[in-house]
């Protein structure tokens, strides 16, 4: 095998054979290719994208470069969820109590913010002593006993997608069809589920900001689950605003804990149950999506949910009395609120300058090393379609360093679009798949 005859071939427009995907993948995993070689070969997979027989010899060498999970030893259907990222998308922390409360198991393995989007891990730690590293007996032990698990990826599931991901994150190749079906479809067929549910984000805060792109996306990733006999089925949900109102990381936990009490903003609200619904259909746990409703409500108006994230978290060594009471997380010094500068309605509240304010401020990474502060953030006050008032409050930013907000104003100033005419709110799931 030559890695620049695959390399020539995939930029010519050649199908690579599945030996060749094979050696390629193996050989980068185990560092014995470099990284410009690699580099140049997803640029051609990105310009020529994968083939169905490609793809699915690329998702096998991804998914046989590390360990499997078995979650065998626990009789409860294992069904996760998997969101493509977002802001302001903090489902993962009401939705997977919830659903563990039905009596579906949860082993939601998440990822961290990256860029404008933010990451379940960040905000878990934000939980005091919280731990989201966890080595996979402790993982599986701690299934078995709560139901529920929060953790981050072990070092050992697919390593091959940590190399890739940040090779891609450096060469401009992340956004590209075959590459993020891979790159997650790998990772969650590692886990050896029963089932899994995934929210397909679409608009301007999201990888895929056109519907068409987002549906391909949903469809290649449910076909690669059918191929390997793991049900999964995508819902496309909106992000063309932040999801929620607030956009951070102890912020979220806490709205998130407001969910799980019965209140909450309503998009936020809609989207859980409607993907705990999914998960419970997957899980056996309800015939149809509106008996999957009702357990949900029932989980939550009984306390049972709140009880489940209360005993997650002191089983990963948090503090649980900040779920009981949030005001105990941490919290930004300062406050600064971007007004109405005239009267109308709200026509445009944009996910991606949003998230990248919340960046600017220090609620996420630029890059992989860069530490978060757990206290900033902003709180969206209306949402599109939305009647304002001149001088009306439209975004609060929590922050505590002048020089970040300073770079943050401006992108939030432009995130924000007052009209004459109401334009009517976007719809919350744009469709599904299958
Ligand atoms: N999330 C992933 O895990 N991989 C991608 O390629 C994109 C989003």
């Amino acid at each position: 095998m030559n890695a620049v005859e695959i390399i020539q071939r995939k930029r010519d427009g050649g199908p690579l054979s599945p030996q060749q995907i094979r050696w390629v993948i193996g050989e980068y995993a185990a560092d014995r290719l470099p990284d410009y070689q690699m580099a140049a070969l997803l640029m051609a997979v990105f310009k020529e994208g994968l083939d169905a027989e490609e793809l699915a010899a690329w998702v096998d060498a991804m998914l046989h470069s590390g360990d499997t999970l078995d979650f065998s030893h626990v009789a409860a259907p294992k069904i996760d969820k998997h969101s493509t990222g977002g802001v302001g998308d903090k489902v993962s922390l009401p939705l997977g109590p919830m659903v563990a409360a039905c009596g579906v198991a949860v082993p939601m393995m998440s990822g961290r913010g990256l860029g404008h989007t933010g990451g379940t891990l960040d905000k878990l730690e934000t939980i005091p002593g919280f731990r989201t590293a966890l080595d996979p007996p402790e993982f599986r032990a701690l299934l078995a006993r709560t139901g529920l698990v929060l953790a981050g990826q072990s070092e050992t599931l697919v390593p091959a997608d940590r190399r890739l991901y940040a090779l891609r994150d450096a060469t401009g190749t992340v956004e590209s069809i075959p590459l993020i079906s891979s790159s997650i479809m790998s990772k969650k067929l590692a886990e050896g589920l029963d089932g899994l549910v995934l929210d397909v984000k679409v608009g301007r805060g999201a990888f895929m900001k056109r519907l068409e792109d987002s549906r391909t996306l949903a469809e290649t990733m449910v076909g690669i689950g059918r191929s390997y006999g793991t049900p999964v089925r995508a819902v496309l949900t909106d992000m063309s605003q932040p999801l929620g109102r607030e956009v951070g990381n102890a912020c979220e936990v806490a709205e998130s804990v407001e969910v799980l009490r019965g209140g909450g903003p309503a998009d936020l609200v809609d989207v859980t149950y409607r993907l705990g619904e999914e998960m419970l259909l997957l899980g056996g746990a309800a015939a149809d999506r509106a008996e999957g409703r009702a357990r949900l409500e029932r989980a939550v108006a009984s306390g049972a949910a709140l009880e489940k994230l209360v005993e997650v978290v002191a089983a990963q060594g948090g503090d649980p009395r900040v779920i009981h009471d949030p005001s105990l997380l941490p919290s930004a010094p300062h406050r600064h609120e971007v007004a109405a500068a005239r009267g109308g309605f709200l026509t445009r509240c944009d996910a991606l300058d949003l998230g990248v304010a919340a960046t600017r401020l220090g609620a996420g990474r630029e890059r992989k090393e860069d530490t978060i502060d757990p206290r900033v953030g902003l709180r969206v006050l209306v949402k599109v379609g939305d009647p304002v008032e001149a001088g009306q409050p439209l975004v609060r930013l929590a922050w505590a360093d002048a020089a970040r907000l300073a770079e943050a104003l401006p992108l939030v100033e432009r995130a924000l679009e007052v009209g004459d005419e109401r334009s009517a709110p976007p719809p919350l799931v744009h469709g599904e798949v299958p």
